[in-house]
């Protein structure tokens, strides 16, 4: 996983992400293609300007006969002729103008072109990569998402890929029109005077190597500047996400100054970097204004002497300075093009997170019977940190078992390694028989209707929120479920019934109407095991009364695992299994528990005897 402060990609590593990157433009080869061409084409169009100024002092405002014509002054000379434009130096003038205007309009077109083209590409591209994280996120397993704060996942999505598109949008491709522009530049200037073009090349050498210097001295000042935009971002969204904590607790003020603080930070290194910024575009522009003057100084001798003609003298000067535009432009690229690459490790760093915590198998056991069995299942979330002890018992098909213990006991553990979530140590998880390794993720996970602690909604109508996208469930399922579970009452009296939109996670809903919602959607799925982890812990008495005789039916005739700790409504189960602190402790049936005189006894005892749990009573005995 890439950490923030972890230093950037230097040398092969970021080829190789370049490469990788590249990959996302193949499907689009084509169209690259044509960029590239449309590229190559408009570098010699634009650096015409020059050479037409040579041509216009040459040929018709200052004509030495001392200096031999280049060829492309021949060939305006006789285009000039052939169309009748030598009469006089202003005509003359009038066809370079044309020529002008005429090669600067086809320029513009085609750069328009090549634009176009690029900006397609890279939205495409970075739509298909957008398109890539999100389906690798959906199956990364859950772990990663413990380990990994949401904000950074957002990131790679959001920050990462405009990084991205910034890079393929203008970086990339002013980068390599600019090189293509500086090389014309070079072989006209090589072309009108070797020697005037030996020195540019050399003040080019200078300012490339001074760029060099420059950049790897003041990386790390872009780097901490990253840092600490990444350290406000993330400030923000902890605080914002929690604000009604903020505002609780009264930290306001104390947050304020945490605020305060890294912003001030993030102030401090932005105005180093601006400092530092503004040193480097004057030392840049008084190098290049030395360069300009090198080349009048050389190029002027040059023509006092008489070697040079004064349209080649002024065609020089505008070509160096031509020359080093595309140099300016590239090292204002560059803090763009590091950014990205910085980007690109980070994308794809979590397009190698691996999709499954161990093996997966294809193996298909429908129909499913319902049998579990736990096997010596020793689990830890982490290291050795053991969750789960040498955990045993079985589940035979169409029973109910209900798994009682305190808060942290294991119980949605139990859960959340019955649908894989996270893979066991050490043991056997087995479903029919067969160990859940081997049998299909999707397979697995279809088998189980579960009604979780939390039940999380999504942004969307009540409907879509209960059938989750599932074209297999009608919306006449969905109200009959929800009339089992009697929310259906609640969601008709709403202004647009069934229809009525909810808001992310649910929160204009009490924690029992997305209790009820989540149990409308497990009745709706209708799958072969149920699963309810504390589903009616938020329900009133009286309609978990009623939910009870629904989920009565509902668990007729399929396995049933029900975790509750509201003793009151697991009496009916089959069998009770009591864990603590990752442990089983008792496994039986109501009666026979009490009859044991056991943890369960005491935990029963103390409910109905003080009502409720969470007394010190009840955690003594626990
Ligand atoms: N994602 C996780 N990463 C690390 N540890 C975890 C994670 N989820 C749970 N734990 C730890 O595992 C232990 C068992 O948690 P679990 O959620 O199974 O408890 P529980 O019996 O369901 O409790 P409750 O009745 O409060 O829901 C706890 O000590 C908890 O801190
Ligand atoms: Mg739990």
């Amino acid at each position: 996983m890439f950490h923030d402060n972890r230093e950037l990609p230097h040398g092969s590593y970021s080829r190789y992400l370049i490469a990788r990157l590249l990959h996302y433009l193949r499907p689009y080869s084509w169209q690259v293609f044509m960029a590239l061409i449309l590229t190559l084409v408009s570098a010699p169009l634009a650096t015409t300007g020059p050479l037409l100024i040579k041509a216009s002092i040459d040929l018709f405002l200052a004509p030495d006969p001392s200096h031999p014509l280049s060829r492309f002054d021949l060939h305006v000379a006789y285009y000039s002729h052939v169309m009748g434009f030598m009469a006089s130096p202003q005509q003359g003038i009038s066809f370079i103008i044309a020529i002008f205007v005429c090669t600067t309009f086809a320029a513009v077109a085609v750069q328009y072109g090549q634009i176009v083209i690029t900006e397609t590409v890279a939205q495409q591209a970075l739509r298909d990569l957008r398109q890539d994280i999100f389906i690798h996120l959906q199956v990364i397993p859950i772990q990663f998402y413990d380990r990994t704060p949401i904000g950074r996942i957002m990131t790679r999505l959001t920050t990462d890929v405009d990084a991205l598109s910034e890079m393929l949008n203008s970086g990339m491709i002013t980068i390599f029109t600019n090189v293509i522009m500086a090389l014309y530049v070079m072989i006209w200037m090589l072309w009108i005077n070797w020697l005037i073009a030996v020195v540019s090349l050399t003040t080019v050498a200078v300012i490339i190597v001074f760029i060099a210097l420059f950049r790897t001295g003041s990386r790390h000042v872009f780097r901490t500047l990253r840092l600490r935009a990444a350290a406000i971002n993330s400030f923000l969204q902890e605080h914002i996400a929690g604000m009604h904590v903020v505002q609780l607790f009264t930290r306001e003020e104390k947050d304020f100054a945490a605020f305060r603080h890294i912003n001030q930070e993030h102030w401090h290194t932005a105005t180093h970097a601006t400092f530092r910024n503004a040193l480097f575009y004057s030392t840049l522009q008084t190098m290049t204004s030395v360069g300009i003057a090198l080349v009048i100084w050389f190029g002027g001798n040059q023509t006092i002497r008489g070697r040079m003609s004064l349209g080649a003298l002024v065609a020089s000067i505008q070509l160096s300075q031509v020359l080093y535009e595309p140099i300016a432009e590239i090292s204002a690229k560059y803090n763009i093009f590091q950014a990205a690459i910085a980007s690109a490790e980070t994308i794809f760093t979590l397009l190698d997170e691996p999709v499954v915590c161990g093996t997966t198998g294809t193996l298909s056991i429908a129909p499913v019977r319902g049998r579990l069995e736990f096997r010596n299942v020793w689990f830890a979330y982490k290291d050795n940190e053991w969750c789960l002890k040498d955990v045993s018992f079985t589940v035979e098909p169409g029973e109910k078992v209900a798994f009682v213990g305190h808060t942290g006991a294991g119980k949605t553990t139990i859960i959340n390694l019955l649908l894989r979530f996270y893979d066991i140590q050490r043991g056997h998880i087995l479903l029919d028989d067969v160990d859940i390794r081997s049998i299909g993720l999707e397979e697995l996970r279809s088998s189980f209707s579960v009604v979780p602690q939390d039940v999380f909604l999504f942004a969307g109508d009540i409907t879509s929120n209960i059938r989750l996208g599932s074209k297999a469930i009608s919306r006449d399922q969905v109200k009959a479920a929800a009339r089992d579970v009697y929310i259906d009452e609640f969601i008709s009296g709403l202004s647009m019934g069934y229809d009525s939109e909810v808001l992310e996670r649910g929160a204009d809903l009490s924690a029992g109407q997305r209790q009820l919602i989540g149990f409308a959607r497990a009745l709706a799925f209708d799958r072969s095991i149920l699963i309810l982890d504390e589903a009616t812990s938020s329900i009133d008495p009286v309609t978990d009364a009623l939910v009870r005789d629904a989920v009565k039916r509902l668990m007729n005739g399929r396995t049933s695992l029900i975790i509750a700790h509201r003793l009151s409504t697991i009496q009916s189960v089959d069998r009770i299994i009591v864990i603590q602190k990752g442990e089983i402790r008792e496994i039986g049936s109501h009666r026979a528990l009490l009859a044991r005189r056991g943890l369960y006894h005491k935990l029963y005892q103390l409910q109905f005897e003080n009502n409720y749990p969470g007394t010190t009573a009840h955690k003594n005995a626990i």
